[in-house]
């Protein structure tokens, strides 16, 4: 038998917490609209969501701002400091556009995969780093390169890669 209450739960639509909408609304003087505020808000639910957006946050924010959800969806997927799976604590970004893939990108990822024994887009089972390939990160002058978290990385070798990757904390 169902609980009625855990039912109801379900039932409801999904709303940004008390704080963040205190937190909007204390933005909303400041942009001329609701849709100015998309990009806030987004960040705002990222942070009460554990640092990604799933659907329900998406829609608590369509519905708090009173937009599309499709527009929504369109602003997640444009920006990369949007998640909508989760990421680990530190997140690695291997660049495999063409300076860094003929440099030897391929075997960065490999090794990267390898010690953290996971697959692209996926966490370790310690919360510790996710990795994903990226496009062209503006360091082409140092190729084969990665971003840890905000810092550049060039010059890797798979080694360098590993060691890197092997002392995050
Ligand atoms: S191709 Fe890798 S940084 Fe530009």
């Amino acid at each position: 038998m169902t609980d009625p209450t855990a039912r109801r739960r379900a039932e409801e639509p999904a709303r940004l917490p008390e704080s963040a909408r205190a937190a909007l609304n204390e933005l909303r003087s400041r942009y001329p609209d609701d849709e100015a505020l998309l990009l806030p808000a987004l960040h705002l639910a990222q942070q009460h969501w554990d640092g990604w957006l799933p659907d329900e946050a998406i829609e608590a924010v369509a519905r708090e701002l009173e937009l599309p959800p499709a527009r929504v969806y369109g602003v997640v997927t444009f920006y990369d400091l949007f998640h909508q799976r989760p990421i680990g604590r530190h997140r690695v970004r291997i660049c495999t556009n063409l300076s860094c893939t003929l440099r030897g990108a391929e075997e960065i990822v490999e090794s990267v995969k390898q010690e953290l024994d996971v697959d692209e887009n996926q966490v370790t089972p310690d919360g510790r780093c996710s990795f994903v390939h990226f496009e062209c990160l503006g360091a082409c002058e140092t190729a084969p390169m990665m971003m840890i978290d905000d810092e550049y990385h060039g010059h890797l070798t798979p080694d360098k890669a590993r060691d890197l990757v092997r002392h995050l904390d």
